[in-house]
């Protein structure tokens, strides 16, 4: 197929990904948060971090961990109003707030040597910060915006902070990964070829990197060996400022009245999110909907592989 054709293909497949899960979404039950983790007494605190915690699900996650009495270090390029209230409550002092441009690995590194140096364990990371439909732009690496925030800025923050999610694992019996992908990741092709470059148009871009962070996600926890659980989801279709770049009247589809009574709410996504960090057993390696396993493609070894090892690549040069 012509890169332009099988552009127009991804849009549309896109959209009728976003109507049909945004319609069966509805039914989708808010996942409880009993049967999960909780810290033993006489421990210290437990620690998340959630990358783009300052919007949306990641806000709303952000706010859950809190609850859940977890010490909570927020990554974000600026911080919001919600997240200085936050700061401010009498368990502001268990919000840390970072901030940080993912799309520099640069400066995602710097970010991993402080926590390294500051933390002795991290239970949970959620690897939540995205963008969606963003103009073609290269990184100042040099790698396609969305690839460099979901997929490569995700993978180092969570290479980098092994040692300590290891530890937690080890010694607390929790040391999780739950990487925020897309079920739009199913209009998405692995392309190996000029890997993280490729551009057809923002919707391939955006389903390319969610298909890879999917992968990478398997594919971690098979080279892990268990030493620490890596997931991903997808939290439902939820109207709000991802949809900044999306084309009239799709937008006013998802952010207007309608969306907005229709569709899930930042809220009901994160329980979802929290409740893959803390669900006491897990299918490790796995993408989930509605708290339940669901395929992704199934790549060959050759293939998956290469992506695994182009990641890896691009890690092992920052
Ligand atoms: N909403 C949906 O319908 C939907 C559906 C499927 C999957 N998801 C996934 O769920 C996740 C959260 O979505 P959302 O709807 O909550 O989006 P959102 O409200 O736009 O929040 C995304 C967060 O990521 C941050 N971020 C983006 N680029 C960044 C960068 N370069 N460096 C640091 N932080 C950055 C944003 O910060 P800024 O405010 O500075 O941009 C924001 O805090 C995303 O990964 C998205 O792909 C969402």
């Amino acid at each position: 197929m012509s890169s332009s054709l099988e552009g127009i293909w991804t849009i549309f497949y896109v959209y009728i990904i976003g109507l049909v899960y945004g319609i069966r979404e509805k039914f989708w039950r808010r996942q409880k948060l009993d049967d999960i983790w909780r810290p033993s007494k006489g421990k210290s605190q437990p620690v998340a971090i959630v990358t783009g915690g300052t919007s949306g699900i990641g806000l709303q996650t952000t706010k859950l961990l809190l609850e859940q009495g977890f010490r909570v270090i927020v990554v974000a390029r600026e911080t919001g109003d919600e997240v200085e209230g936050l700061r401010r409550l009498p368990v502001g002092n268990q919000l840390d707030l970072r901030l940080v441009d993912l799309t520099s690995l640069t400066a995602v590194r710097k970010l991993s040597e402080k926590l390294l140096a500051e933390l002795d364990k991290v239970h949970v990371l959620v690897c939540n910060a995205g963008v969606m439909l963003h103009p073609f732009a290269l990184t100042e690496d040099g790698y396609e915006t969305h690839m460099a925030v979901h997929v490569l800025a995700h993978a180092l923050l969570v290479d980098r902070l092994t040692p300590l999610l290891q530890r937690a694992r080890r010694l607390d019996h929790l040391g999780r990964v739950v990487n925020v992908t897309s079920s739009t990741l199913f209009a998405g092709r692995l392309r190996l070829e000029g890997f993280g470059k490729n551009y057809v148009n923002g919707y391939s871009a955006y389903a390319d990197s969610k298909l890879a962070l999917a992968v990478y996600s398997r594919l971690l926890q098979k080279h892990c060996n268990d030493s620490i659980e890596v997931v991903c989801l997808h939290p439902g279709v939820v109207p709000g400022h991802l949809y900044r770049y999306t084309v009239f009247p799709f937008k006013q589809l998802i952010c207007g009245l309608m969306g907005r009574i229709w569709l899930r709410t930042a809220l009901e996504a994160a329980h979802d999110v929290v409740y893959l960090c803390l669900k006491s057993q897990i299918s490790a390696g796995c993408y989930f909907e509605n708290g339940s396993v669901v395929d992704i493609p199934n790549f060959d070894e050759r293939t998956a592989n290469g992506l695994f090892e182009r990641v890896q690549s691009v890690l092992s040069s920052t």
